[in-house]
């Protein structure tokens, strides 16, 4: 069915489509909530096999929805009877901003890709706190994805995360530090040894929550694994690799700026966290985010390493049954395989 809903969301622009979108999810919570049971029940899958607890939180399956799609935590009930095993909000900064200019979000359906330059547009810390508020604790972790104002320089910069971890700690279960999108002007510039050290010192004064450092896709290996030291060293708990990328020659077809996210990124976010995993499983908790639309390639991540995986362009391209579907095979998979427990999979292929 999704499929033909498809033609007509794709004759609207992106990013009209990704409001209309928005806004009828936020109605469905906010106004309709007794829709939200008879959703769930027909997007949803659950299974002991699937579930696990990770650092005191309860993840009924590994697959949660990455940052950007729910930038001012506005559709969280309705996210949850998509099934989804946890959701990343954001990103926000502490003031509210617009963002790039438009257009600044393509689809590109042929190759299943996006290319997004939104540039953290998102109503500001007070704004989705209230939003928050509303809804936590969902019974589904909850991350907080945060970022600077694209305004903030020098010392302001770890006073926006300071403010934002303030703002989010008792209202989420951990917190995600974003340094990764290529459309905040020097923010990538950020993911260096001093910066990091500064920054975790800092936050994990502030909080209990565990904290983790979302990573680009573009760095070199070598600083990959640097950055994730002293990240893990000052207190980080866990690393979701990777944000979109600036690659543009993977993409045919693709705009010189902003981001790209989808297939075309699959295999080189698989690349990156591979060589993470070989260096850090068992010392953190790995996220793997990065083209992921199946439950073969949940799979793959899941044996590489990831405890958890996240995706944003499959549920555009899929369409709302996306992690039921992926739930459902990833269980064909694990019990032809003979596997008894998800736990069983995760890092396989490191043992
Ligand atoms: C339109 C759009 C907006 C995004 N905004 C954010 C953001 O605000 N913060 C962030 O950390 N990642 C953001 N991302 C990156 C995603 O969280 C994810 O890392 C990336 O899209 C790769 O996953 P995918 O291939 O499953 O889409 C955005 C992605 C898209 C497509």
């Amino acid at each position: 069915m999704y499929q033909n809903i498809k033609k007509y969301i794709y004759k609207l622009d992106p990013e009209t489509a990704h409001n209309l979108i928005e806004k009828s999810l936020y109605f469905l919570g906010e106004y309709l909530p007794y829709l939200l049971k008879p959703m769930s029940e027909k997007f949803s899958y659950e299974d002991r096999m699937l579930e696990q607890k990770i650092l005191g939180m309860t993840f009924q399956n590994p697959v949660g929805l990455a940052a950007g799609f729910d930038k001012n935590a506005s559709m969280l009930p309705a996210l949850k009877a998509l099934g989804f095993g946890f959701v990343e909000f954001g990103t926000v900064t502490p003031r509210p901003q617009e963002g790039n200019p438009k257009p600044r979000l393509f689809r590109y359906p042929k190759y299943n890709s996006i290319q997004n330059a939104m540039g953290f547009n998102n109503e500001g810390l007070e704004e989705v706190k209230s939003n928050l508020l509303k809804h936590y604790s969902l019974n589904m972790p909850i991350a907080a994805n945060i970022g600077k104002n694209r305004t903030s320089k020098d010392k302001k910069i770890v006073e926006d995360y300071e403010v934002l971890i303030d703002g989010f700690k008792d209202i989420s279960d951990f917190l995600v530090i974003n340094l990764s999108s290529p459309n905040t002007p020097g923010l990538r510039d950020l993911q260096s040894k001093q910066f990091i050290e500064e920054l975790f010192c800092m936050a994990q004064e502030k909080t209990d929550k565990p904290l983790f450092l979302k990573i680009a896709p573009d760095l070199d290996i070598v600083d990959v694994f640097e950055i994730c030291h002293v990240a893990i060293e000052n207190g980080a708990k866990g690393i979701v690799a990777t944000n979109t990328t600036t690659d543009y020659s993977l993409l045919p077809g693709a705009q010189n700026f902003g981001g790209i996210s989808g297939e075309v990124l699959c295999e080189k976010s698989f690349e990156l966290f591979e060589a993470l995993a070989q260096e850090f499983f068992t010392k953190t908790v790995l996220v793997s985010v990065g083209g992921i639309s199946s439950a073969e390639e949940v799979y793959r991540r899941l044996k590489a390493g990831a405890s958890l995986v996240e995706l944003y362009s499959a549920l555009i391209f899929e369409g709302p049954s996306v992690t039921k579907n992926i739930n459902c095979d990833l269980l064909e998979l694990m019990k032809k395989d003979g596997f008894k427990d998800i736990s069983e999979v995760i890092g396989i292929d490191r043992k």
